[in-house]
């Protein structure tokens, strides 16, 4: 595992668009696994602004999403389609038919949506690249602690932490106590995995996953396991306490 410090959050940002742009130069039709949330927003701003500004190519990129929150339409403001749409699709030359996210529309069969998309991360050949950030509650996607490791795309139920922390985005709105996500089996499958995390709400979360024993209880311990990571922190997230 390799673990880089950033002095910032910009910095983590053009670090970890960076190592992006690399991997598709190095190839075109990069498979890739994408977050949401609020710490990879100035990646996917870098990325944009490299599209805008020196014409990056995304057009013959795939991506796969870690999770979609259960009874949105995809259309709902709050959902994780239209943050995609918002922060980054809507802004390169993606081919629409290359971006998988998780159906999770009220009324959708969520074992069956499960499936599918697991069956269409094997049919693309696997994910080459995952990005994924982390709860300060220690999940990765929607796997929460006491997640198994070999655990593939299902519908989950969200801890509660990661309930009330969504609800200064949803406002009045309520927060979906479901979700489907990729399984913490299925990311450990990508080739590459890049960790990213911003902040002293993360620092514990952090040093828990890199550091602590390896275990359901600390769902992102489970990228000890993976023999290619890379984790992008700013300061804030890697202050490592020592009580003396
Ligand atoms: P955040 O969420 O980027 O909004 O902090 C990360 C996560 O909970 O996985």
């Amino acid at each position: 595992m390799r673990v880089l410090v950033t002095p910032d959050y910009r910095t983590l940002s053009r670090t970890a668009a960076e190592l992006l742009i690399k991997a598709l130069h190095a190839k075109s039709n990069l498979r890739l696994g994408l977050p949401t949330g609020r710490t990879p927003l100035g990646m996917y701003e870098e990325l944009v602004k490299k599209h805008q500004e020196e014409h990056l190519d995304f057009s013959k990129l795939m991506t796969f999403n870690l999770d979609e929150y259960l009874g949105l339409p995809s259309d709902h403001p709050k959902s994780y389609h239209t943050y995609m749409k918002q922060h980054f699709f809507e802004q390169v030359n993606i081919s629409p038919t290359n971006i998988h996210i998780p159906d999770g529309s009220p009324g959708i069969d969520a074992d069956r949506e499960s499936e599918r998309y697991e069956k269409a991360i094997h049919d693309a050949g696997g994910l080459d690249l995952l990005v994924v950030g982390i709860g300060a509650n220690g999940h990765i996607a929607f796997n929460e602690p006491g997640s198994a490791f070999d655990s593939r795309t299902r519908a989950v139920d969200l801890a509660p932490e990661t309930i009330a922390n969504a609800t200064q985005y949803f406002g009045s709105d309520r927060v979906p106590a479901r979700a489907i996500t990729m399984g913490i089996g299925t990311m450990l499958e990508a080739r590459r995995i890049l960790l990213l995390a911003a902040g002293t709400s993360k620092a514990d979360a952090v040093d828990r996953a890199l550091r602590g024993p390896v275990s359901p209880d600390v769902p992102a311990s489970a990228l000890q396991l993976h023999p290619r990571v890379i984790v992008i922190l700013d300061e804030a997230a890697n202050h490592h306490r020592v009580d003396c």
